[in-house]
């Protein structure tokens, strides 16, 4: 590894899925709670405004926000419909939350979350004794008629962190035991949250929750977000930029999983000791630099997918220019993202002149040294936009994105911090 001064430094913006959470706990804490860094992009957005539907004070979102908490049962029913715009984990984690409190509510979103299912979410929400009617898709709207709710041991089909947070938000409002089970571990975020501000969790079979009196206000620095770090990681891998410093970056084996993956394909990958910061979480700096012996494919299963869920389409332009096959398999979740990121990729891997092709559960690509050069398709998801950002940012290669604006779901500054860093 080079001296660290040749290092390009970013400093990528809060964790997404930790920015929802934050802003979920604290209203629903007792007390004030205070949160810096956190993401102030149109996925939050949606939590903060549903949650000012509610009845919670939630001034706008800035590099400081104090929320004062209503309590686990101080949520007042809105007078119209949420509208969760692109957030898949706005609308499910408050599902479980309004589906313990007295009253009903209404769900609606932009077409790529109107086409999401939300049958995932509603089973064991009506499991629990909530009413919850979906539209014939088992899609949005979804209409919560809330209350009183039973305990439930829940066994999840997939592996879905916000499934299992709805049922955990449920249970916590409900003051009533749910534990939940699912196939692969998911990012367990909410679980190290409520740990964290009192709850009582067991987590030897799946996760427990018990019944919890209340949660306690926090101050909170949010860990960045290794999501979108993972951009500029794989922008170093390809040679795109010189080499990249990413500072205070959730440190979790839940979403480390692209960075364990460029390491294995050939990239100069290393992190310093993870840091405990509040909320249970760790932070770490990553420094990645293109490896001495290039890139190689790498072929990925269902044992690895969830800690790398959101970055598989990244991790397939990688491989467009990995030596040999990059395959991955076990993540047939990616056909229900906010596009279907299996077929989305591949279309776009195939237009800019790679060979690729779709798997039921996932997909292939043949690595190759030549230049990739064409247009991209993004269907407004923010992570086809980034990943294929990237994959045009190799020397060489000139990729032109049909919708730039879309990364504002998730990364904002993304844009000019590529130009900053590009080679
Ligand atoms: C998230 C969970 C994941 C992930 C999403 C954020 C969360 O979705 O893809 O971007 O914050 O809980 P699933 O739970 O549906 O896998």
């Amino acid at each position: 590894m080079a001296a660290v001064t040749t290092l390009a430094r970013v400093d990528v913006p809060g964790d997404k899925s930790i920015s929802h959470r934050a802003l979920l706990f604290a209203a629903l804490a007792t007390g004030d709670s205070r949160i810096t860094g956190i993401l102030e992009s149109a996925d939050v957005q949606s939590t903060a405004g549903a949650l000012r539907a509610l009845g919670v004070d939630v001034p706008s979102l800035a590099a400081e926000v104090s929320v004062t908490g209503v309590g686990l049962r101080g949520l007042r029913p809105a007078d119209g419909p949420l509208d969760c715009g692109n957030s898949g984990t706005s609308t499910r984690l408050l599902a479980g939350i309004v589906a313990a409190s007295p009253f009903e509510t209404v769900f609606v979103g932009d077409a790529s979350l109107s086409a999401r299912p939300m049958r995932r979410v509603a089973a064991p929400l009506e499991a629990m004794g909530a009413v919850v009617t979906l539209a014939a898709g088992g899609t949005l709207p979804m209409r919560i008629r809330g209350g009183a709710l039973r305990p439930v041991r829940w066994v999840s089909e997939v592996a879905s962190a916000q499934v299992k947070s709805a049922v955990l938000l449920a249970g916590l409002v409900a003051g009533v035991e749910v534990s939940v089970a699912e196939p692969a571990p998911s990012r367990d975020h909410t679980e190290r949250f409520l740990r964290a501000l009192g709850a009582s969790l067991d987590d030897a079979h799946g996760v427990t929750l018990r019944p919890t009196a209340a949660l306690r206000a926090f101050s909170l620095a949010v860990p960045r977000d290794p999501s979108s770090a993972a951009f500029f990681a794989a922008l170093a891998a390809l040679g795109g930029s010189p080499g990249v410093e990413l500072p205070g970056v959730l440190a979790s084996r839940t979403r480390d999983g692209f960075f364990r993956a460029l390491r294995a394909m050939g990239a100069a990958v290393e992190s310093d000791a993870p840091v405990a910061t509040e909320a249970g979480e760790f932070v770490t700096t990553w420094r990645i630099e293109r490896g001495a012996g290039g890139l190689r494919g790498l072929t990925v299963d269902d044992r690895q997918v969830a800690a790398m869920i959101d970055e598989l389409p990244l991790l397939a332009c990688v491989g467009a220019h990995a030596a040999g096959e990059t395959r991955i398999t076990g993540a047939a979740e990616l056909r229900v993202k906010e596009s279907d990121r299996i077929a989305v990729t591949v279309a776009n891997l195939r237009a800019v002149g790679a060979r690729a092709g779709e798997l039921p559960d996932g997909l292939w690509v043949d690595g190759r040294d030549g230049p990739l050069r064409g247009r991209v398709v993004t269907h407004g998801d923010h992570r086809i936009a980034m990943a294929f950002a990237i994959l045009g940012a190799r020397p060489g290669n000139a990729i032109e994105i049909d919708d730039p604006a879309c990364v504002s779901v998730s990364y904002p500054g993304f844009w000019s911090t590529l130009a900053r860093v590009r080679a």
